[in-house]
C-alpha cells in the first residue's frame, strides 16, 4: 500500500458510522463518532461518478472550497478520505449541526420575533459576505442548507454548486439555485452572473423566515417568472435595464407592483427596505452581502437576539446531554421585542407539547395564505 493509501485508510479508520441522518440530490449525511476522542461528526458520502474528464466536479469543488473556506458561519471540513473502489465515493468530515433552519420554519411550536429573524439573517450575511469576499459563489442558499449548531449558531453548508467568481466575462450555467430561491436573471438563462444572485436567495429566505413559508413558491421553472411578477411587479425598463437582451427574454404579461409592506404588515420600514434592496430585479443595484452587514436594519433595533438564545426544538434544548454545555436555555426579556411571544416560547420550549394556536394567528395565517394565492 503506498502512503496516500494508508493515509487514507488511517483518516477513515478514524471515524464509526452510527446513522443516517440526511439524504441530498447527490449525497447521503450520517452521523458519525472519532473513535478517539468521541466527537459527534457528519460523514457527507458523495458517489464520484466519472465522467469523460475524470472525476465529477461536484465533489472536488465541494472540497476545494470547504478546505478553503474557515468562518464561524460556514460549516467547517474536518477531513476528507475516500472509500469504495468498485464504486468510489468521497467521504467529507463535518462538524456535526442538529438542525436546519427550514425544520426550524416549519417547527410549529416555536415563535420568532423580529429580534430573532435579524440574528439568523446576520449570522447568514456575515457567512454570505465571507464566502464572496474569497471569491465563492455559494448558488444553492436556500433554509434547507443552512444548518444550526447545537449552540443556535447558523452556518452555511452545501457547496456542492458552489465556484469561483473572479472573472466577470466567466459563462456559467444558468442551471443553478433551487427554483424557489433563483434570482429573474437566471430565469432568463443568464450566462454571466454575480454575487448577486445569492443575494436574491437571501431576501427569498428573510421573507420566508417572516412569512413562515415560502414566498415564491413557482410550481415550475417557467411559472417562477410569473409567481416573481406577481409578487413584486413585472420589471420595466428602468427597473432592469439589461433583462430584453438575456437569452430567454420573451414578452410578459404586465403585473401591478405591490407595496411590500401589503403583505409585510408587521416588518419595519427597515425591514422592508433590507428585503425591497435583496429583491431588486436588476443585479448591479441589488444589496451586496458587505451592504447587507451595514444596511440601517442591521443597525436599529431590536438588537440581534445571541444566537445561543435563538428559538430551538424543544426536545434539543431541554436536553444537557444533546447540548453537550450542561447549561439550560434561559431568556432575557431585554432580548426580545415581544414579552407576549416570549412567554409563549417558553411556555412551548418547557413543555415540548404543541401549542395551540390562537384565533388571531390562525386569521393571520389565512391572510399571508391568501395573499401569497394571489386572491384578492
Ligand atoms: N454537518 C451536518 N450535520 C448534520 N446534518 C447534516 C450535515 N450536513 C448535512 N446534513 C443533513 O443532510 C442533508 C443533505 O446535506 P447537503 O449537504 O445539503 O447535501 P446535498 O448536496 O445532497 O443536498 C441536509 O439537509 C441536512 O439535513
Ligand atoms: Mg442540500
Amino acid at each position: 500500500m503506498d502512503t496516500a493509501a494508508t493515509l487514507n485508510l488511517a483518516i477513515r479508520n478514524t471515524y464509526a458510522k452510527i446513522e443516517k441522518v440526511g439524504e441530498g440530490t447527490y449525497a447521503s449525511v450520517f452521523l458519525a463518532k472519532n473513535v478517539k476522542t468521541g466527537q459527534k461528526v457528519a460523514i457527507k458520502k458523495i458517489k464520484v461518478v466519472s465522467n469523460a474528464n475524470g472525476m465529477d466536479m461536484t465533489a472536488i469543488r465541494e472540497v476545494k472550497f470547504l478546505a478553503e473556506l474557515k468562518h464561524c458561519n460556514v460549516i467547517q471540513m474536518l477531513d476528507v478520505f475516500s472509500s469504495g473502489s468498485a464504486n468510489p465515493s468521497l467521504n467529507l468530515v463535518l462538524e456535526f449541526l442538529d438542525t436546519n433552519l427550514e425544520a426550524l420554519i416549519k417547527d410549529r411550536d416555536l415563535i420568532f420575533t423580529s429580534a430573532d429573524i435579524k440574528s439568523w439573517m446576520a449570522m447568514l450575511c456575515r457567512g454570505l459576505e465571507y464566502c464572496h469576499r474569497h471569491w465563492c459563489l455559494h448558488r444553492d442558499l436556500k433554509p434547507n442548507n443552512l444548518l444550526i449548531s447545537p449552540e443556535g449558531e447558523l452556518k452555511i453548508a452545501d457547496f456542492g454548486l458552489a465556484r469561483e467568481c473572479g472573472d466577470p466575462g466567466a459563462r456559467m450555467t444558468h442551471q443553478v439555485i433551487t427554483r424557489w430561491y433563483r434570482p429573474p436573471e437566471l430565469l432568463l438563462g443568464a450566462r454571466s452572473y454575480s454575487t448577486a444572485v445569492d443575494m436574491w436567495s437571501v431576501g427569498c429566505i428573510f421573507a420566508e423566515l417572516m412569512l413562515r413559508t415560502p414566498y415564491l413558491p413557482g410550481e415550475s421553472d417557467a411559472d417562477q417568472l410569473t409567481t416573481i411578477f406577481k409578487a413584486l411587479g413585472t420589471p420595466s425598463e428602468k427597473d432592469w435595464p439589461q433583462h430584453k437582451s438575456l437569452p430567454d427574454s420573451v414578452q410578459f404579461e404586465q403585473y401591478p407592483r405591490q407595496p411590500l409592506g401589503y403583505l409585510f404588515s408587521a416588518a419595519s420600514p427597515e425591514a422592508l427596505d433590507f428585503l425591497a434592496k435583496c429583491l431588486l430585479y436588476d443585479p448591479l443595484k441589488r444589496l451586496g452581502a458587505n451592504e447587507a452587514l451595514h444596511h440601517p436594519y442591521m443597525k436599529t433595533g431590536p438588537a440581534p437576539t445571541p444566537f445561543k438564545l435563538l428559538p430551538r426544538h424543544p426536545t434539543k434544548a431541554n436536553n444537557k446531554e444533546e447540548r453537550g454545555d450542561g447549561e439550560q436555555s434561559s431568556w432575557h426579556p431585554l432580548l426580545s421585542d415581544s414579552t407576549e411571544k416570549d412567554k409563549a416560547r417558553k411556555n412551548a420550549e418547557a413543555g415540548g407539547k404543541k401549542r395551540k394556536l390562537e384565533e388571531s394567528e390562525i386569521e393571520e395565517r389565512k391572510r399571508i395564505a391568501r395573499k401569497l394565492a394571489f386572491e384578492t
